[in-house]
């Protein structure tokens, strides 16, 4: 990858997977390992970036040279997000953020019974389409794990939440997603285009997104 191309930008990176609790002892989550965003993060400081990686839980070594800030929740992860926004000139949103969290979270573990237990759960905000509407100079690169129907679902999203670039995964694929060390992704653009990319690393599929990250900061002057 071409050494310093991101000098003196300042990029956002959320990673990991939200965890929503349900009690002092207990959470919702999902399968994210966090490893695409440090990817993300690392390839980017690498590369010349001040880095900011907001991060949710996860297992993995914070990489040399980012300014990382850990966070729990969803709600957390929005008001981190929303606060380096204005000063920020890239936001790359890898973390798998819970759509949804218990409406109440009770004091004390909660004890078994006989029947089962209802938890009631609220919506969380979506940060990704807020910052979409909120866009003014920032470059805005989103991530969408699908199952099914994978371009449409991931065109819709690109549109909805005013994207720059959305990489699409099928994450039922082997070696795509989830705690898989590679990704088989697809960029997609506003303008229609669609990049297929062959099982790659994700320490190289990183370097694949900043190099379409530098070519769309060239071609749209956005300062
Ligand atoms: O709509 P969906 O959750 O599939 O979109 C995924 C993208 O939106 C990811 O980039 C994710 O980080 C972001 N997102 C978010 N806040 C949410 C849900 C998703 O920022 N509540």
């Amino acid at each position: 990858p071409p050494d310093g191309d991101l000098k003196g930008v300042r990029v956002l990176v959320t990673a990991g997977g939200t965890r929503e609790p349900i009690d002092p002892v207990r959470y919702i989550s999902n399968r994210s390992s966090g490893k695409m965003g440090y990817a993300l993060a690392e390839t980017a400081a690498n590369r010349g970036a001040g880095v900011c990686l907001v991060s949710a839980p996860t297992r993995l070594e914070p990489p040399a040279g980012v300014k990382l800030i850990n966070v729990e929740t969803a709600a957390q992860m929005h008001r981190a997000v929303t606060e380096l926004y204005p000063r920020v000139d890239v936001v790359v949103k890898a973390a798998a953020v819970a759509d949804y969290r218990p409406r109440v979270v009770a004091d004390h573990k909660i004890k078994k019974k006989e029947a089962g237990l209802v938890v009631e759960l609220e919506k969380n905000p979506d940060i990704l389409l807020e910052l979409g509407r909120q866009k003014q100079h920032q470059l805005l690169v989103g991530f969408a794990a699908e199952t099914e129907d994978l371009i449409n679902n991931a065109r819709e999203k690109l549109i909805n939440k005013n994207l720059d670039m959305l990489v699409a995964n099928d994450v039922t694929m082997s070696g795509a997603g989830f705690g898989s060390d590679t990704n088989i992704a697809k960029l997609l653009f506003p303008d229609g285009r669609i990049k297929s990319l062959p099982m790659m690393d994700k320490l190289e599929l990183s370097d694949r997104i900043w190099d379409e990250i530098v070519k769309l900061r060239k071609t749209v002057p956005k300062d």
